[in-house]
Parts: structure tokens; C-alpha cells; sequence
């Protein structure tokens, strides 16, 4: 197996490009991945501030490391999610990538900021603690990007990511959902940062190989409160789809962007208001994630 580029000893075959890449111009050609990306969405420029979304696995620490790789001013921002092990593991290695590379990392706590953690929320609301967890960092960043003058909040979802959401988003036909489904979401007056994706050509495996090959420490171990989360499975369907056509994931990810998603555009007349509890945007009158917290803590108080 032969790099497409220099004929040398190849470490990777990337079948959906019919290509195979030895170290270096694997690192290259996914960060012309990238970089593609930022500049056919028109993702930022490099004047913008941008906060990045880390969570100390591949995807956010590959982002990082390829965004400074390329340039650009990234600071990032940690959400605790009070889950044992895995959070406190993560935030070391979050914490240790940030040092080591002089780059600037807040990080928030969810117990200590907004008193509750993720397992017992998602019990409380008889939501999955994937959902909860969703929920919870659309808020936080979203406030952190906001209140701190960031100009893009940047977000490491991969292909899988993205085209096992649209699975799940088109098995449901949610709309709304596919209105929304766009690698950037423009901000908005009532308080909604920019919102972007640069990882969307780059598959679950590449950005693993990629962490791996750059050297990156992540956490490896999967998030123990994922395990039978339907987007999981919905991933492993398509890698069984890709398996036998090879491509078939990035056509039905970019088929919808370029030809579907105008489609379901949602219209500029749904209109944001205020939550009266946070003062965050929303469509109700308190805001879901406050919902959370306060379903949470009563919970709590009754049990
Ligand atoms: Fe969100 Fe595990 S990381 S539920
Ligand atoms: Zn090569
Ligand atoms: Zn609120």
C-alpha cells in the first residue's frame, strides 16, 4: 500500500477518496479537509475570535491542534458534565493539551455553576443523558461564547456525527431539526453566537487516526452514559452502508446540504424571545435548559 502522494510506505487507506496516505500527507490532506470546509461555508476569517467546544476526545483536541495548525486564534472552553471518571479524565487531558500548547482553555462546571450534574438530570427529566447532555451544552457554550465577545463558537462534530443526526432527523422527518441542520448557524440579536463545524469531511476513523498519528493524548474510553444511544447505533448502520459503497455517508451528508437542507430553510418569522429566567433566547417562556435545572432541583427538594 502505497501513499498517493509520495509513493512511500502508506499507514491508512481513506477508501471513499480511493486514496492511501503515509503519516504526514494523512495529516496534510485532513487539514486541507478543513480548511476547504472553513472556506466554502465561509465559516470565519482570521480576524475572528473563535471559542472551540472541547470535550477532551479525537475530535475537539484533532480541531484544535489542525485550527492553530492553520493560523488561527482558538481559545476553548470545557464543560464539566459531573460524569465520575470520564469528566475528570477528560478534563486532565483537555487541560494538559492546553498547557503544553499555550492555548487558553475556561472551563465551566455544571455542578458548581448551575447546581446539578448530567446523570442526575437526565433521571430527574426522564430524558436520556445524552439529551440532557445535549441540552446542556448548546447552553453553556452558547453563554460562554456569547457573554465573553467570542465572534464563532466552533464545534468538532465529524461526518458520523452529522450524517447519523440526518438519519435520525429523516427517520423522524423532524422538520425543525432539518431546518437547523447546516454546518454554520448564523448568530442572532437575541444572543445566539455564530455557530460553525469544520470537521464535517472528516470521518469518525480519520480524526481518531488523526489524533493518533499527531500525537494527540485523548480520552479513548466512550462517554459510559452513551451506551445504547440510538445515534451510536444509527453511526454503526451507516459504517456498515460505507462498507459496501464506500462514500455513501459524505453523499448523503452533502446530497441533503446542497440539494435538501433549502428545502426545509426555517423561516426568519419564529421568533426568539427571552427566557425570563437566564435571559438566554428561546422560543417558550422559560428556556429548556432551565426547565432542566429547575425539574432537577425540585426533584432533589421532594426526594
Ligand atoms: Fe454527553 Fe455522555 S458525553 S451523555
Ligand atoms: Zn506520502
Ligand atoms: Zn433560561
Amino acid at each position: 500500500m502505497k501513499c498517493r502522494v509520495c509513493r512511500g510506505k502508506a499507514v491508512i487507506a481513506v477508501r471513499r477518496h480511493n486514496a492511501n496516505f503515509c503519516r504526514s500527507h494523512f495529516l496534510e490532506h485532513v487539514r486541507r479537509q478543513v480548511e476547504r470546509t472553513i472556506d466554502d461555508y465561509k465559516m470565519f476569517g482570521s480576524d475572528d475570535r473563535l471559542v472551540l467546544g472541547v470535550s477532551g476526545g479525537k475530535d475537539s483536541l484533532a480541531l484544535w491542534d489542525i485550527l492553530t495548525g492553520l493560523g488561527y486564534r482558538v481559545d476553548g472552553v470545557y464543560l464539566h458534565l459531573g460524569i465520575g471518571e470520564y469528566s475528570s479524565e477528560s478534563l486532565t487531558l483537555s487541560q494538559r493539551f492546553a498547557l503544553t500548547r499555550n492555548l487558553r482553555l475556561e472551563v465551566v462546571d455544571l455542578t458548581v455553576e448551575y447546581g446539578f450534574a448530567v446523570p442526575e438530570a437526565a433521571a430527574a427529566s426522564h430524558r436520556t443523558p445524552c439529551s440532557a447532555c445535549g441540552l446542556s451544552k448548546r447552553y453553556s457554550l452558547n453563554k460562554v461564547a456569547a457573554e465573553r465577545g467570542y465572534d464563532v463558537l466552533v464545534m468538532g462534530h465529524n461526518l458520523d456525527d452529522e450524517a447519523a443526526t440526518l438519519f435520525s432527523n429523516v427517520l423522524g422527518w423532524n422538520v425543525e431539526y432539518l431546518g437547523r441542520q447546516h454546518p454554520v448557524l448564523p448568530s442572532t440579536e437575541d444572543g445566539l453566537c455564530k455557530k460553525v463545524k469544520p470537521l464535517i469531511r472528516v470521518a469518525e476513523r480519520e480524526t481518531a487516526a488523526y489524533a493518533i498519528l499527531a500525537g494527540i493524548d485523548y480520552e479513548v474510553e466512550e462517554c459510559p452514559m452513551a451506551a445504547g444511544n440510538t445515534i451510536n447505533r444509527y453511526k454503526e448502520w451507516l459504517n456498515r452502508l460505507e462498507e459496501q459503497s464506500p462514500g455513501i455517508k459524505a453523499n448523503f451528508l452533502f446530497g441533503f446540504l446542497e440539494r435538501g437542507s433549502p428545502l426545509f430553510e426555517v423561516s426568519d418569522d419564529i421568533a426568539l424571545r427571552i427566557c425570563s429566567n437566564c435571559g438566554q433566547p428561546t422560543t417558550g417562556d422559560v428556556c429548556a435548559f432551565c426547565r432542566l435545572q429547575q425539574v432537577t432541583i425540585s426533584r432533589r427538594q421532594d426526594g
